[in-house]
């Protein structure tokens, strides 16, 4: 299949500069859907303008929501969620984006009944909703499987104690929106604690919620009647920051950062520094520089504040030219190893033993056309191409719109060389 478009990347030329970074896609998702509870208007600042955020908008105007843009920098929606009319957005849309789950809690708590399609987004594992799905019925839901949607039912909400069997960033995040106005108190024990957790909390706070704890095990929600308006703005992409940090060390690079949160990186940066990578904070920045030489390192992704799955197929580029056996175990997505054959593709030396990944490291990549597999994968082949010898083709970049924003033009601007072809413009590159 000829795919719509494609990145044409000219490989190893360091990036060198100063850049910035978007609002985060995962937090803005889930502060979207959170407005949804609003018994006024609200207006979320520095949303990312990329693809998942678009079909979340959609989504949200289906079921009977105000959502649109204001301001002259495209990063601010202003949101009427009084005209909410629906529990069943389209099931097409929902299938788009894992975030649509958010709608569950979303609309289980404002209108006390939800129905809305299994959820898409990455192909990284089978991804099940059952905490979610425990979750609610403890908050006095009735679920239901219909025809490939989740049915909730309820006569209200009432707060409950709900322990997570998983670990789960999506399932606390539902069940803290679902429990902001239910009646009485929740308390949700084995919460996640990754930064847009906190996000939803503060945000839901900042509409006059009673939210405690979030950020560590034990979330605390006293329900509200009412949630007033507020202007929220989303905090920086942790997933975008770490990429480009990733990005500027794998190519012998020197890239500041700015208007980023240094703490939100810690996982990251231990590793970086372990493989020999110099990174230094002040306040907001972050720099990293690179001579190139590169030691491997054992990495295993956890739930935050370990080191992030999402950053694992980024990070497995860099290894790909480290001196020595790195050893990758990814213990969050069953499937999040499938940019591996591609970088094997341009060069490097891997094999895998089920979650487990043991990393040679080669001299130097070289060019290959390539296909992103899913957005980090996506990630990962971009800076593998970055670092590669010649020129990599990138069919189906379209999965790295859907979570990076003008990742492209924010590369060249530190020196990169990547060029975007349309189907009708292609030629087969030299
Ligand atoms: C969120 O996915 C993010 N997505 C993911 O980012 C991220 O990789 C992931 O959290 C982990 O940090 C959004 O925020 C939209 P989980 P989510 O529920 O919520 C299992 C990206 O690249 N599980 O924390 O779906 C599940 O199968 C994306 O931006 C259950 O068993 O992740 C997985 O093994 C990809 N039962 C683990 O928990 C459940 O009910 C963690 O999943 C829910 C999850």
């Amino acid at each position: 299949m000829i795919p719509s478009y494609r990145w044409l990347v000219e490989g190893s030329y360091p990036l060198v500069g100063t850049t910035s970074v978007s609002g985060g896609k995962n937090p803005a998702l889930a502060v979207l859907a959170a407005s949804l509870l609003c018994d006024d208007t609200c207006v979320i600042e520095n949303v990312p303008d990329v693809d998942d955020i678009r079909v979340m908008l959609l989504l949200m105007r289906s079921i009977g929501a105000k959502a649109t843009y204001a301001g002259a920098d495209g990063r601010s929606i202003v949101v009427d969620p009084r005209g909410v009319n629906s529990d069943n957005p389209p099931a097409e849309l929902a299938r788009k984006i894992r975030a649509s789950s958010y709608l569950m809690g979303a609309l289980l708590g404002k209108l006390g009944q939800a129905e809305v399609a299994y959820p898409g987004g990455c192909d990284i594992g089978a991804r099940t909703l059952d905490q979610h799905v425990k979750g609610f019925a403890a908050l006095g839901a009735c679920a239901k499987d219909q025809l490939g949607a989740v049915k909730l039912t309820s006569n209200g909400l009432r707060g409950a104690e709900i322990y997570m069997d998983v670990v789960t960033v999506g399932g606390t995040i539902n069940l803290i929106i679902a429990a902001a106005k239910a009646e009485g108190t929740t308390l949700i024990f084995n919460a996640a604690k990754e930064p847009h957790v906190v996000e939803v909390a503060n945000f839901l706070n900042s509409m006059g919620a009673v939210i405690k704890g979030a950020g560590t095990d034990v979330i605390r929600v006293k329900g509200v009647a009412k949630l007033h308006g507020s202007t929220y703005a989303i905090i920086p992409d942790q997933i975008v920051t770490g990429t480009i940090m990733i990005a500027a060390a794998a190519t012998m690079g020197d890239v500041t950062i700015a208007g980023c949160i240094p703490t939100h990186m810690e996982a990251l940066t231990a590793k970086l520094l372990e493989s020999g990578v110099r990174v230094d904070y002040h306040d907001d920045t972050i720099r990293v520089r690179s001579n190139g030489a590169h030691r491997s390192i054992t990495l295993k992704t956890q739930a935050y504040p370990g080191f992030p799955t999402d950053l694992q197929q980024p990070m497995t580029a860099l290894l790909t030219t480290a001196r020595g056996i790195s050893v990758v175990t990814e213990t969050i997505f069953e499937s999040r190893f499938r940019q591996l054959g591609e970088l094997a593709r341009m060069g490097a030396n891997i094999t895998v033993d089920r979650n487990r990944a043991a990393i040679t490291g080669v001299s130097s990549l070289h060019g290959a056309k390539i296909t992103a597999t899913d957005l980090r994968a996506g990630a990962s082949l971009v800076i593998a191409a970055l670092m590669a010898k010649g020129t990599t083709e990138i069919c189906e970049p379209i999965h790295i719109d859907r979570g990076y924003e003008n990742l492209t033009d924010k590369l060249n601007a530190l020196g990169a060389r990547i060029t975007i072809q349309n189907a009708d413009t292609m030629e087969e590159p030299a």
